[in-house]
């Protein structure tokens, strides 16, 4: 039976976002402890399944990653992944990059960043026959850098009808599925995980994203899909673990199959994750309300969001100036993914040029291939390719930040004119300690060169794409946030995702952000680390 259709139920997308404010009071009255001895396995492990190991070499992914962050593939045909390339996909999206020992044991990092290093985003495989790889679904287990087959056979028309028959998903050879498991994020963060599933698969996608560039496959980011069946072919508990978006890989003009008539429940047991785990129904409840029930409704729900007026002050417009191409960072994206680590301390003595900014704004905001910001594209050869133009606004969030030290910009409050490629500016003056608290009172925004903030028009959001629209502007934020990590690192300097006081977010940013909500930040500098080790080499 068809879950019912509540996605136009506002009231549950607007309760869960106001419950899961951050503000000076909300921190000091909800304190939580960690409980340490109950921390999550950061690995979905299962049980009985064989690991089919993925190749570990591979050709350097040396497309300089600025053009692989800002492009998308530009081939015409078809363009079939084999084991390889799915293996640096996974590798460079969701793979094990460093091992770090502490006194209490060791962190292993990821690829992407993700708060607290948690990383509740799971990986899994839906496609046909490839090169060295048996059609079927697959859940990628960054562990021990293998799969394991979850089911055998060609289940792509099962993704093909979830999606409405989203043309890049029919045409793709695979699909990569990116699902959430609460618990692993909620034991630090808790109700406010819903949020980080859209943050933190963000990043991965903006690595994925740039990898399939690299790779010249075609990628598009895909959020429209009936919830229960795309669950139901992975084997997941909703109530713990949910498909939160899907990536169509590479194109092939052979359709994916029929969808077989009758899909059986899976049963595949897992390791715990912890000893107890805490249920947040409020993250529950807002996945139920912003779930798709069938096709129809599907098909409704992709597009794009009405075009809107530039919401910039129009106060004092300055243009950006990135790079040209022969001055540019040429690093290539697998080394910068592999350099990449968030900034755990700013150098607050250092600057950015305003080419090295206006670089990472520009590379990082390009076009996304997302069935919600746009008409579909990938099905049509050469529709991708750079510049083509789609109905409907391309964003759901804008950008604004707060400038500290960019060189020959003045300090102050800045909006993004995307279209424009200037910067609008707010406000002039040196808001450090207003950056500082902005982001939870950490030293970070305050020590970085510059904070970056996504706002996304909520109301619009949710009339245009109802309670889902909410996962897609976190997801946007996320991947955009991602790239900035990517563009930051390619050109030497650090970047880190933060967290922020909601409402005071809003009233800084005011009255340019009045009755928007603040949805992501991203602080951006060189980091003191950096500096100490020079320092240190050179005396
Ligand atoms: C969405 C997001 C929000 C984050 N928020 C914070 C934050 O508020 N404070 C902080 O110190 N680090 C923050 N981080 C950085 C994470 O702690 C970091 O990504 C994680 O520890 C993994 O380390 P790595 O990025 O160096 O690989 C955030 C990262 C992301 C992706």
């Amino acid at each position: 039976m068809a879950a019912a259709k509540r996605n136009h139920e506002t009231a549950a997308g607007w309760a869960y976002h106001d419950a899961t404010k951050h503000s000076f009071r909300s921190v000091r009255d909800k304190v939580h402890f960690l409980d340490w001895p109950n921390k999550p396995l950061p690995f979905k492990i299962y049980k009985a399944l064989d690991p089919i190991e993925l190749p570990r070499e591979f050709p350097p992914l040396d497309m300089p990653a600025l053009d692989a962050i800002s492009r998308e593939a530009e081939t015409a045909g078809d363009a079939t992944p084999d084991l390889k390339d799915l293996a640096q996909i996974l590798y460079y999206s969701a793979g094990v990059t460093k091992i770090k020992q502490h006194p209490g044991g060791e962190i292993i990092f990821r690829a992407a960043a993700c708060t607290g290093a948690l990383y509740e985003i799971d990986l899994y495989l839906v496609c046909g026959v490839l090169p060295d790889l048996e059609a079927g679904v697959y859940h990628f287990s960054p562990h021990d850098f293998s799969l394991r087959r979850l089911r055998q056979g060609d289940y792509r028309g099962v993704i093909a009808r979830a999606t409405a028959k989203e043309p890049s998903v029919t045409s793709a050879p695979v699909t990569i599925i990116c699902a959430g498991t609460y618990w692993r994020n909620a034991w630090k963060y808790q109700a406010r995980t819903y949020r980080h599933f859209g943050w933190d698969n963000g990043t991965m996608l903006a690595n994925l994203l740039a990898a399939a560039t690299a790779l010249n496959l075609p990628a598009r980011v895909v959020m429209g899909f009936v919830d229960e069946d795309v669950n139901r072919l992975l084997g997941l508990g909703a109530d713990r673990e949910v498909a939160f978006s899907m990536a169509s890989l590479g194109r092939t003009s052979r359709p994916a199959p029929e969808p077989p008539a009758e899909i059986e429940r899976l049963t595949l047991e897992t390791e715990p994750l912890s000893p107890s785990e805490v249920d947040y129904p409020a993250m529950r409840e807002m996945h139920a309300a912003s779930s798709l029930s069938d096709e129809e409704e599907v098909r409704q729900w992709r597009g794009a969001m009405p075009e809107g007026k530039n919401p910039g002050p129009q106060v004092r417009s300055i243009p950006l100036e990135p790079f040209g191409e022969d001055e540019m960072s040429r690093e290539g994206i697998g080394t910068v993914i592999l350099k990449r680590g968030s900034t755990r301390r700013f150098d607050r003595g250092s600057s950015l040029s305003f080419e090295q900014f206006s670089t990472l704004l520009y590379s990082s905001t390009r076009e996304i291939p997302a069935d919600f910001l746009g008409a579909a594209a990938g099905a049509t050869p050469g529709a991708t390719a750079p510049g083509a133009v789609s109905a409907g606004a391309r964003r759901l969030n804008q950008i604004c930040m707060i400038v500290h030290a960019v060189d020959g910009l003045e300090p102050g409050a800045y909006a993004l004119d995307r279209e424009g490629r200037a910067l609008e500016m707010i406000k002039a003056g040196e808001f450090r300690r207003e950056a500082g608290y902005l982001g939870l009172e950490q030293a970070l925004p305050a020590e970085a060169a510059a904070t970056i903030f996504f706002i996304a028009d909520l109301n619009a959001v949710f009339e245009r794409f109802g309670n889902r629209g909410y996962r897609a502007a976190q997801l946007e934020s996320g991947i955009i946030g991602g790239k900035m990590y990517l563009a930051a690192y390619a050109q030497g300097f650090g970047a880190s995702g933060l967290t922020f006081y909601d409402d005071d977010v809003i009233e800084f940013f005011s009255p340019c952000a009045q009755g928007k909500s603040a949805i992501f930040q991203v602080a951006i500098g060189r980091s003191a680390k950096r500096r100490m080790e020079v320092a240190q080499a050179v005396t």
